[in-house]
């Protein structure tokens, strides 16, 4: 009985896959929108005076953000920590009925929360606040969606076979917890519906409406404190996670030191909670503030780079496997743009240089090596993985992964490259004067001279996009080709085909 190989359930981390893989390409495609957006205006037009409310950057920007970072990488999140969670917990979820209802409810008011957000968002109902634009009863929903996850890693713990605690669940549940308390601070807000005016006037504005109970600096100060550490634990920490599950799996390689893991975990846990005044540079925040959140920036190099580097050496002595593995190359070119991002980040925390960084496309270039490459990339090589053992099939094509390999790289590369070089064109103009200190460009000047950059952005997205409909498409085909086990026994009987 004991020996005998557990059955594990994979029902709630296929549904969390489909829609990883439906709300990237939502969000990606909205995104190359507002690439080609920025580049030609007039697409702002796209649907004629009428409907242009809808279709205009500042609308759809918000549904961008939203779709990609609560929509394909929390799915993403749920999706591996389904896998994940059961395998190196060594329990199934099918012994809990309790489980496996709260994981299905976790789901569908997963995907509910999701619709109310995207038809919200469309509709122009915003808090404003970014990556936190949700009105009080979603987030009243997001945080019953939480709890629900939480439930899923706690129970799933619970009942585990496996006594010690795999290095990436300490992440999924640092990311659990990070992510309950920065929601909760960050969301905190009085509906007007309820709140009286001075004049003593009550029910203003529409039921959903609510005012920030934080204003001015503080308000800034709380909102970058869960803006960046909302980088921290829904773009780094869960993809820690993966990684470390992944890619020693992919690979069959022990991860090159635990002990790195663990002091790279509590580094990061420490140091990125400091870090948040580096987007209020030059604010109204006091002083202290932040250089202590330039300071803990660059000291965060550190704890990034011991997990990167610890990646990397994972395939020492293994190298032949990136030249041969287009799923291996995936995860390691994540744990290099993830190197890249982190030294880029510290260094545009730097208050002399974020002088010239802050405001300008540099800034998106930084997010997009991040979330491209290494985000990006760790969450299709761990749907790539998970695919096979999931649906109990190969996977569809190998050669279509290569090739979409090299399109989504050349596509990040083309995106970061030209932002940068925008970003830095667009910062040294802001700032250049003449002799007696007028200002020597007009902003005008500044969005003539990035058209073609715009350009070449919009065309990096388009191919990171396309990359990305090839591994749906894969994912697609393999899903729905013969199990393994049919074909097996078709190929071993003499009447098979
Ligand atoms: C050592 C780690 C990192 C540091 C110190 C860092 C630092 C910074 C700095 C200084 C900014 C610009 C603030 C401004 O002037 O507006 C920024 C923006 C940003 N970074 Fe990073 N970064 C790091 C890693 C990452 C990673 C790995 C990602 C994504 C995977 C990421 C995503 C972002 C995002 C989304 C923003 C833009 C926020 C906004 O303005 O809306 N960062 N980061
Ligand atoms: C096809 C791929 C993508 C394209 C073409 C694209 C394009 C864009 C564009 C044009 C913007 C607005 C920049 C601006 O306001 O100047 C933006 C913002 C942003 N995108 Fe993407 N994006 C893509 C994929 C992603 C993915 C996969 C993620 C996250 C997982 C992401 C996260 C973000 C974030 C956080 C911002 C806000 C950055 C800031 O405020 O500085 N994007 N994206």
């Amino acid at each position: 009985m004991e020996n005998r190989p557990l059955e594990y359930d994979y029902t709630i981390a296929k549904m969390f896959m489909l829609t990883t893989i439906a709300f990237g390409i939502v969000g990606m495609l909205i995104g190359v929108i507002l690439a080609f957006q920025l580049a030609f205006p007039g697409l702002n037009l796209m649907l004629g005076d009428g409907l242009a409310e809808y279709t205009n950057f500042s609308r759809l920007r918000p549904l961008h953000t939203d779709a990609v970072i609560f929509g394909f990488t929390l799915s993403g999140v749920f999706a591996t920590w389904y896998y994940v969670g059961q395998r190196v917990l060594k329990v199934s979820m099918a012994e809990s009925k309790l489980l496996m209802t709260l994981g299905k409810l976790h789901f569908w008011l997963y995907l509910a929360v999701v619709v109310a957000v995207i038809v919200s968002l469309f509709a122009g109902v915003t808090t404003s606040k970014e990556y936190a634009e949700f009105e009080w009863p979603i987030d009243i929903a997001v945080v019953v969606v939480w709890v629900l996850f939480g439930m899923g890693i706690f129970g799933l713990i619970g009942i585990r076979r496996e006594k010690s605690l795999y290095i990436s669940v300490w992440y999924y549940i640092a990311t659990f917890l990070g992510i309950a308390m920065l929601y909760l601070f960050n969301n905190m807000e009085i509906p007007t519906f309820f709140a009286t005016s001075p004049s003593g006037e009550s029910g203003i504005g529409a039921w959903y409406h609510s005012v920030s109970m934080y204003a001015g600096t503080n308000d800034a100060l709380v909102q970058w404190w869960y803006g960046h550490n909302a980088v921290a634990f829904g773009f780094t920490v869960p993809i820690v996670a993966m990684i470390y599950y992944f890619l020693p799996k992919e690979s069959g390689q022990a991860i090159y030191s635990y002990k790195l893991s663990l002091l790279s975990f509590w580094g990061l846990m420490f140091v990125y909670l400091w870090a948040g005044g580096h987007h209020l540079l030059y604010s109204t925040v006091p002083d202290w503030m932040q250089t202590m959140g330039s300071i803990f920036s660059v000291i965060l190099i550190l704890p990034s780079w011991g997990s990167a580097i610890n990646m990397l050496l994972t395939m020492k002595g293994e190298w032949q496997q990136v030249a041969a593995s287009p799923l291996i190359k995936f995860m390691v070119l994540g744990s290099t743009f993830y190197m890249f991002s982190t030294l880029e980040g510290p260094i545009q925390a730097i208050k002399s240089v974020n002088a010239i960084a802050h405001f300008t496309d540099w800034i998106v270039g930084h997010v997009h090596d991040g979330v491209l490459g290494w985000v990006g990339f760790m969450i299709m090589a761990a749907l790539y993985h998970m695919a096979p053992r999931v649906f109990k099939r190969e996977i569809y094509s190998k050669s279509l992964m290569a090739a979409q390999f090299w399109i989504q790289t050349l596509g990040v590369v083309l995106y970061f490259t030209s932002m940068w070089i925008a970003g830095i064109t667009q910062g040294m103009m802001w700032r250049a004067h003449d002799e007696f200190g007028n200002l020597a460009y007009s902003f005008i000047d500044t969005v003539t001279v990035l058209h073609p950059y715009y350009a070449i952005r919009g065309v990096g997205g388009l191919l990171y996009l396309v990359g990305f409909l090839m591994f749906a498409y894969n994912i697609y085909k393999t899903m729905s080709s013969r199990p393994v086990e049919e074909r097996e026994l078709q190929n071993a009987s003499p009447m098979g085909a």
